[in-house]
């Protein structure tokens, strides 16, 4: 291996004159998440190419057979020595012959789970979106989480290695200096390797009762712990000073790496994208500009110690969190090439910096934004990070000029006069009770589909969501007096602890469920489970006590027996951080009366970026909207997960909410090939070559954006 790569290396200096850059790796496998530990998503395979993706087929495809109505795939799978690894919606490891789709084995978490442990997220299933494959000349091996587990398997039986950790298994409640055992914790993107360390992140949850999003290494073989790195840092580390309160660090949790990690294995360097601390909405209880969250950090992969870090937001109170991984990449300024990581934000940016000593390629400047809140106990940073020479990939404010033109003068009226009612027109403007509109919404902007770079041209490829939300504060409703009854209890209890995704009234919001009609499907004591160990992307709530929880129920279920009964009241929050004056209302789009964005389009977008020059090169709408396509027009759709380029000219993507998997000129941006899948493919497509014939493949799960579930993965290749 070693011998082809200097081999191409040596060719590629042979070559300069080519019209494109010269590239030091190979890129021919997909056997990391993102397709490299670069996370670039290229691959320098190129029998599928411009000329003859118009005849790609179907080649197999793989069902699951274990979705549910609820249930994803957000998996980009992995694929070494002609096995494809994958995860199943209800995250089972599954193992194929890529060639064929045909299955080696299945790894089910929940039979060897030990069923003694309940809560906290233990046995919820999270939403799995990758594996890690390491291998040494005496084992190979996959890591994956399930709920809270960090599972070693055999990558050649699908066995667990009982070797490592606690029987094959790390509890990822574990390590984190604080008893997290009630806390709820999973991981929703892969580990990655550095030597014989597996370095992992975390999903954490968004409330204030979360654990710390600490970034750790493990053992690969036996599943010790070998550092960690306190992404709220403590007494006398780096950082301790961005918060104000000397307790925050006991009791404050967020500041987790759940999208991955990107790794510079030459230099040793690992690199992780921060999310925003928890509450994502209220920061009286964290003032301060809260280090590490919101921060891109650059750490010595083999100790975990700090190289360097640039926080993208101070103090976030917008869910600002980084939501990929960067990518890492070379660029070329005044004929010199410079190691640089390009990390794509929420809000519509692309930051980039030399990935040595994180020394900004494009200047940042800090800008003054608004600081007075309504929220009492707020404090707001006076200034944030303002990207300077690089343009943003989706619009920065929605405005009276921007209203959707599709719909009717009345209905644009109406939204005008709402749009006049709620805080807009800036990122930063702070969270209000009369209604803030967040855009670039929460999901982007970049989401963790993350971006594709091309080392041959410097383009970089990212698709963009341009959806607006309204992010509502309301007062956390207090307890009453004696005379509360369950059901009042339980109201109150859902409005602090719930309607923050479920909505006010139980409706749903985002893509958070309504709750009306769950009294059907749940008995006491299934919710009672259902609460405690939570599921796929509801977090557990194993805090809520027993009488809290017959007080939910008679508001949630309506048991009548238990309606009129008084509150016996037991929840005092324990812990004072916890318990905070503000909540929100939900996470709300802001729809049109027939669920339209009630912004013009573009809806979703793709992206090329030259980062030489901070230009965009061209910009398409990606997914149709059926009625608008019927008169010409093109809206793009939101859109989940990320592209992949090749070598072949090509830049493939799924991600719409129209089904589709299509194919563009990397150059032009022009559309070549489109096929429906039987199910949205919310994920990142891998590519990888057997016997000298290249496949695509594609997750196909739906679940989102209203689609139906699914459990398909699909091939693609020329026949
Ligand atoms: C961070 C967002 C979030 C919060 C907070 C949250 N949920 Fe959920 N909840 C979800 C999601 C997402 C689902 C769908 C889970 C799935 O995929 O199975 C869900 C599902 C449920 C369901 C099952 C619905 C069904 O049709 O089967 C119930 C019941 C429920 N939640 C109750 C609650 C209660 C009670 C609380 C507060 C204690 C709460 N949730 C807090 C996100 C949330």
């Amino acid at each position: 291996m070693k011998k082809i790569t200097a081999f191409l290396f040596f060719l590629g200096l042979l070559l300069p004159n080519l019209g494109c850059d010269p590239i030091e790796k190979e890129y021919t496998t997909w056997n990391v998440y993102g397709g490299s530990k670069e996370n670039i998503r290229y691959s320098n395979l190129r029998e599928i190419d411009t000329s003859n993706v118009i005849h790609l087929e179907k080649f197999w495809e793989f069902r699951t057979q274990d979705h549910d109505q609820y249930t994803q795939i957000q998996v980009n799978p992995i694929i070494i020595d002609k096995v494809l690894f994958g995860v199943s919606p209800k995250l089972k490891l599954f193992a194929l012959d890529a060639a064929t789709g045909l299955q080696k084995w299945l790894f089910d978490p929940y039979e060897v789970a030990p069923h003694e442990i309940q809560g906290a997220g233990y046995f919820s299933m999270n939403v799995c979106r990758g594996v890690t494959y390491y291998s040494d000349p005496n084992s190979k091996r996959i890591f994956y989480a399930a709920g809270s587990n960090l599972f070693c398997i055999d990558a050649t039986t699908g066995l667990p290695i009982s070797s490592f950790g606690e029987k094959g298994r790390l509890d990822l409640h574990n390590d984190l200096d604080r008893d997290a055992s009630q806390l709820y914790i999973a991981m929703t993107s892969p580990g990655i390797i550095y030597k014989d360390l597996i370095i992992i992140g975390s999903r954490v949850n968004e409330g204030a009762v979360a654990a710390p999003g600490y970034i750790r290494a493990y053992d690969v073989h036996t599943g010790a712990l070998r550092w960690k790195f306190h992404t709220i840092p403590k007494p006398g580390e780096e950082g301790y000073e961005s918060w104000e309160d000397k307790e925050a660090w006991r009791n404050v949790g967020g500041a987790n790496a759940w999208a991955g990690f990107s790794l510079d294995e030459k230099r040793g360097i690992v690199y992780a994208p921060i999310g925003s601390a928890s509450y994502d909405f209220y920061g009286g209880k964290r003032k301060g500009d809260n280090l590490f969250a919101n921060s891109i950090l650059a750490l010595d992969a083999a100790t975990g110690n700090r190289i360097w870090h640039f926080q993208t937001v101070h103090h976030d109170v917008w869910d600002r969190d980084l939501p990929t991984a960067p990518a890492l990449v070379t660029i070329k300024r005044n004929g010199r090439e410079i190691d640089a990581l390009a990390q794509p934000t929420k809000g519509g940016l692309v930051f980039l910096f030399d990935r040595t000593n994180g020394k900004a390629l494009f200047p940042i400047e800090e800008i003054e934004v608004p600081t007075v809140s309504e929220l009492k106990g707020e404090k707001l940073a006076p200034t944030q990070p303002w990207l300077v020479g690089i343009a943003p990939f989706a619009r920065q404010a929605f405005t009276e000029k921007e209203i959707n033109p599709l719909i009717s003068k009345e209905e644009q009226a109406l939204i005008k006069e709402k749009l006049k009612s709620l805080s807009t027109g800036f990122t930063f403007n702070p969270p209000s009770k009369r209604g803030t509109v967040i855009f670039p919404g929460y999901d982007g902007g970049a989401e963790w589909g993350g971006p594709a770079y091309d080392p041959e041209t410097h383009l970089l490829y990212i698709n963009s969501n341009e959806m607006p939300w309204i992010l509502t504060m309301v007062e956390q409703q207090k307890k009453m007096d004696k005379t509360e009854t369950n059901f009042m209890a339980g109201k109150r209890i859902y409005q602090n602890n719930c309607m923050a995704c479920h909505g006010t009234n139980k409706k749903g919001s985002g893509n958070h469920p309504s709750l009306e009609g769950v009294e059907k499907k749940y008995s006491q004591a299934s919710f009672n489970a259902l609460i405690k160990s939570g599921r796929r992307m509801m977090p557990a709530f194993p805090q809520i006590q027993e009488a809290d929880l017959e007080a939910l129920a008679s508001y949630i279920l309506g048991l009548d027996d238990k309606k009129e009964l008084l509150f016996k009241g037991a929840t005092e929050k324990s812990n004072p951080y916890w318990d905070l004056p503000y909540t929100s209302t939900g996470y709300h789009k802001f729809l049109t009366e027939d669920g339209y964005p009630a912004i013009a389009p573009p809806w979703g977008t793709l992206n090329a970026i030259n980062l030489n020059t901070g230009k965009i090169v061209w910009k398409v709408p990606i997914g149709e909207t059926k009625e608008f396509l019927e008169k010409g027009i093109h809206t793009g759709t939101e859109n989940y997960g990320g592209p992949i380029v090749t070598a072949g000219g090509l830049v493939f993507l799924a991600a719409t909410k129209d089904g589709m998997f299509r194919a563009f000129n990397k150059k032009s941006g022009k559309l070549i090939w489109e096929t429906k899948l039987p199910y949205p493919g919310f994920a990142t497509p891998s590519t990888y070559t057997i016997d000298g014939k290249q496949y695509i493949v594609i997750a196909c799960g739906g679940g989102k954006l209203g689609t139906p579930s699914g459990d398909v993965y699909v091939s693609f290749a020329l026949k």
